[in-house]
């Protein structure tokens, strides 16, 4: 990771209608996993992926609701930059309440493969210790880039699945990591 790269807790002060100003979602996708017959194939489906102005703040709210709502977020910053942020929800679930939702993960486009994912996800896994989750739950983007990341970080797929997340993002993949 850029060692000018801070990783810091952000509070409700933090986000201000301006906090994506400098955000790039940007993403060209071109395949995505999709489950046929309870296996993983890659499908050519493209599209590309991209945060205008209204879909930023409408962001923004969602992160002042999380830690509103006794979740955490995080941000990793360049300068005053944020080039990537993590969010996670504190409501626990599952049989166990074994559960929480890591809500958003996201690198800027132009800062993404120096390690900024991975080390937000470290962060994230902190604070669902904290919050006392045992797993943390993904309800993650099918594109190949993006399902590149989670495995590489070690997730898996979801042993329980969240059958409210599942439904709000039919295409997403169920995956989970033991903290
Ligand atoms: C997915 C995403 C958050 C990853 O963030 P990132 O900062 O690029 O990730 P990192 O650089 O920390 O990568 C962590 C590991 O995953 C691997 N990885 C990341 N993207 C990869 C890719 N496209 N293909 C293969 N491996 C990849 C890295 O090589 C790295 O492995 P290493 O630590 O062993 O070297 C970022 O690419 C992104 O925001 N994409 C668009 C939005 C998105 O898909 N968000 C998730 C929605 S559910």
């Amino acid at each position: 990771m850029n060692t000018n790269t801070i990783v810091r807790e952000l509070k409700l002060l933090d986000c201000t209608p301006e906090l994506l100003a400098r955000f790039s979602r940007y993403q060209e996708v071109k395949r995505c996993w999709r489950k046929e017959d309870a296996k993983w194939v890659l499908k050519d489906i493209s599209y590309v992926g991209q945060w205008d102005e209204k879909k930023k703040q409408s962001v923004i709210v969602s992160l002042f609701s999380c830690i509103q709502n006794g979740g955490r977020v995080v941000g990793a910053f360049i300068g005053d930059t944020l080039v990537g942020f993590a969010s996670i929800d504190a409501k626990l679930f599952g049989s166990q309440n074994q559960y929480v939702d890591l809500a958003m993960i996201h690198t800027s486009d132009g800062y993404r493969n120096k390690g900024i994912g991975r080390q937000l996800f470290n962060v994230a896994c902190e604070h669902a210790k904290e919050l006392n989750a045992k797993k943390l739950y993904i309800s993650a983007h099918s594109a190949e880039d993006s399902m590149a990341f989670y495995r590489k970080i070690g997730c898996v797929d979801a042993i329980e699945i969240n059958q409210e997340l599942a439904e709000k993002e039919p295409c997403d993949c169920q995956l989970e990591y033991t903290l």
